[in-house]
């Protein structure tokens, strides 16, 4: 069996070798641009380069090292018809828990405020928000997201969540789709961001979505850049309408060195890193799914093209 791996930060070695010890009966072949390679089993790869296409026609299955399809489904038609598998949670889903519960209590303890407080030397006990007063409202119920509600859960936060289709929790209020978007908003101090990104999506919180929250409100974004008008954001933060905003994803990455954001203090941000793609569980769980797939059996995580996710 022959897998062909592309990494674009070219650090293919570790995967190589871990892959030889998860599915030793498969010769890894590494493909650099312009190169062609004779035809292989399956394709494990992340954003691939257009020239990259034309060497899938023949795979039975291409597994994405992330979770989000985006970056392959943007090639369209020019994708050969085979199934394209993500990541399912493969350690994704803890770090996403880390991640948002940390930028939450951050946002509800008032550390920010606290940190700007103690490096003037200022000893001064803010008022505490009510939690009653702090509803945390995650868009996308998925494989990601409902771990996040059931972290924030713990904590007693009165939760609600958002899909496309309806879902039930044991601690969040569910809504479902476009009709039910804006209750969905109205009410919740903190919105979190956890879909993927699609033609419904993509710019899904502008300045209309945004300006539905109270005022005062948070904005944890951990999906995609593309989710927000970004300079809707600004704007919103500039007259107070969103108190700040915690921000892992971006249009452009690396976000440009004169992007307003940087200069913004009520503005945090990371560079991509609210859930990195663990290299061991995931070569596990693809080297999992290959054999099932050998086997004749069905696996998960299977990229619904119609729906863009
Ligand atoms: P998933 O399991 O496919 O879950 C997606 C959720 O979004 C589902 O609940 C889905 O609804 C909902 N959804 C999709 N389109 C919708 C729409 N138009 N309206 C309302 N809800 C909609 O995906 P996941 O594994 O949780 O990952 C989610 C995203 O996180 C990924 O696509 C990726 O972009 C992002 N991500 C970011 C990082 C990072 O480091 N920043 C890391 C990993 C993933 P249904 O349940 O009804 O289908
Ligand atoms: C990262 O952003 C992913 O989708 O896995």
């Amino acid at each position: 069996m022959r897998i062909l791996l592309h990494r674009a930060d070219g650090l293919t070695d570790p995967w190589v070798r871990d892959f030889a010890q998860v599915l030793p009966q498969a010769q890894v072949v590494v493909w650099r641009e312009g190169e062609q390679i004779a035809p292989c089993d399956y394709a494990v790869l992340w954003c691939p380069p257009e020239e990259l296409l034309g060497q899938l026609a023949q795979v039975k299955a291409i597994f994405l090292t992330g979770a989000g399809a985006d970056a392959i489904l943007k090639y369209g038609h020019a994708l050969p018809q085979v199934p394209i598998i993500r990541l399912g949670d493969a350690g994704m889903a803890v770090q996403m828990a880390e991640y948002v519960t940390h930028a939450v209590l951050r946002y509800f303890r008032r550390f920010g405020e606290y940190e700007q407080q103690a490096r003037h030397g200022v000893w001064a006990q803010l008022p505490q928000y009510d939690k009653s007063d702090f509803t945390i409202g995650v868009l996308g119920m998925g494989v990601l997201g409902t771990p996040v509600l059931d972290a924030l859960a713990q904590f007693g936060f009165p939760l609600r969540g958002w899909s496309r289709t309806p879902k039930q929790h044991a601690r969040a209020r569910c809504y479902a789709g476009r009709e039910q978007f804006d209750d969905f908003l109205a009410g919740t101090r903190v919105l979190v961001c956890m879909l993927p990104l699609t033609a419904e999506t993509d710019n899904l919180l502008g300045r209309a979505a945004l300006s539905k929250l109270p005022r005062g409100a948070y904005l944890i974004n951990v999906a995609r850049g593309a989710h927000v008008a970004e300079p809707d954001l600004l704007e919103l933060i500039g007259s107070g309408h969103i108190a700040g905003a915690t921000l892992d994803v971006f249009r452009t990455e690396p976000l440009p060195a004169h992007h307003p954001f940087w200069s913004e203090p009520r503005i945090t941000l990371t560079p991509h890193i609210s859930a990195l793609t663990l290299r061991l569980e995931s070569i596990r769980q693809i080297g999992a799914k290959i054999r099932a797939l050998e086997n004749g059996e069905s696996v998960s995580d299977v990229v619904d093209r119609n729906r863009g996710y």
